[in-house]
């Protein structure tokens, strides 16, 4: 199977995944709100993720809230034995987001968090949480602070390891002052690499680099030499730079998320093509952030 081709990660150094993963956000409602319209649909896919070999799924407290992570269990329970769920939690919803407004604040006081982690306990019908994630970092509590709830609930053994979703160098570096960090999950693609010296510095220290929206590459999948290299390789633009973030860092574990499955099984092509020296260099051309001109 061409997931093969993708590689292992081991989070923590200690829990192999395949580099190639799948972002469950989608199986919900309209506004990653409530359940999924089609609920079968949703069933489906992620049965077929466990079928085509995925054993990483990445869903959120927040979605739903509560639905996702209770699709995953009431489908996939009891989990297959090399299958590995992370969550997420650190946020709060009032509605349905909205392109105006993500229905969203962020709260990492001690009493949320825990009764977060309890609640992902529950709703995934675990024992211990693979992977739990700080979904943002909330301004108003230092994230050393934070941390160190997280750690005291790893202790407890409610969580076997820990992350950090949509931060900077710096905060990672404050939070390992604290605890261990696994993974860092951050909006990142071929046209979007405002962290790229956040994956170099995960590279550095052997932690897990999750970007989400691998896909949403915009208006940069019009161009030629895209075109041309998803034409020599017989897939879309989206795939070929599905492709380049495999090759841009070892430590990255895209998490591709789809309600459809001709999408899923479209989406894990990508693990099959192969990018040259060349074409990296090409794509790096192509999407390598600008520096800002200079004033006079
Ligand atoms: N940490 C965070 O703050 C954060 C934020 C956002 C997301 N996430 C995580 O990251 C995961 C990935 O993000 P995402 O799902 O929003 O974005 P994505 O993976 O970049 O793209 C998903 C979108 O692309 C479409 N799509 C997928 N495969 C396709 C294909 N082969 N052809 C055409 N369209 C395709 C999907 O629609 P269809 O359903 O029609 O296929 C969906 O609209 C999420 O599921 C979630 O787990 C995390």
């Amino acid at each position: 199977m061409n997931l093969e081709r993708a590689g292992e990660f081991r989070i923590g150094g200690d829990l192999p995944i395949c580099r190639f993963g799948f972002g469950a956000m989608r199986l919900t409602g309209p506004g990653i709100w409530g359940p999924p319209t089609d609920l079968h649909a949703a069933q489906a896919v992620l049965r077929r993720v466990v079928e085509l070999g995925i054993n990483f799924i990445d869903t959120a407290d927040v979605y739903g809230p509560g639905d996702n992570e209770r699709l995953i269990r009431d489908t996939l329970a009891p989990y297959p034995a090399r299958l590995v769920i992370a969550t997420k939690g650190g946020l709060v919803r009032g509605g349905p987001a909205t392109a105006q407004n993500p229905g969203m604040g962020t709260d990492n006081s001690e009493a949320h968090l825990r009764h977060a982690v309890e609640g992902s306990l529950r709703n995934l019908g675990v024992e211990r949480i693979d992977l739990y994630q700080l979904h943002r970092v909330d301004p108003a509590v230092p994230i050393e602070e934070t941390m160190g709830v997280l750690a005291r609930l790893r202790d407890e053994g409610k969580i076997r390891h820990i992350g950090l979703s949509e931060v900077a160098v710096d905060h990672i570096e404050r939070a390992r002052s604290e605890v261990e960090i696994a993974t860092v999950q951050n909006l990142y693609n071929l046209a979007q690499r405002k962290h790229d010296d956040v994956i170099d510095y995960c590279a550095r220290h052997g932690i897990g680099f999750i970007p989400f929206y691998p896909l949403k590459i915009g208006d940069l999948a019009d161009s030629e030499a895209l075109k041309s290299l998803a034409a020599r390789e017989q897939v879309t633009p989206a795939l070929i730079a599905l492709a380049w973030l495999f090759r841009r860092s070892p430590v990255i574990v895209p998490i591709p998320g789809t309600s459809s499955l001709d999408h899923l099984e479209e989406n894990a092509e990508a693990c099959r093509v192969t990018l040259t020296a060349r074409d990296m260099e090409t794509l790096d051309v192509l999407s390598r952030p600008q520096p800002e001109a200079s004033g006079s």
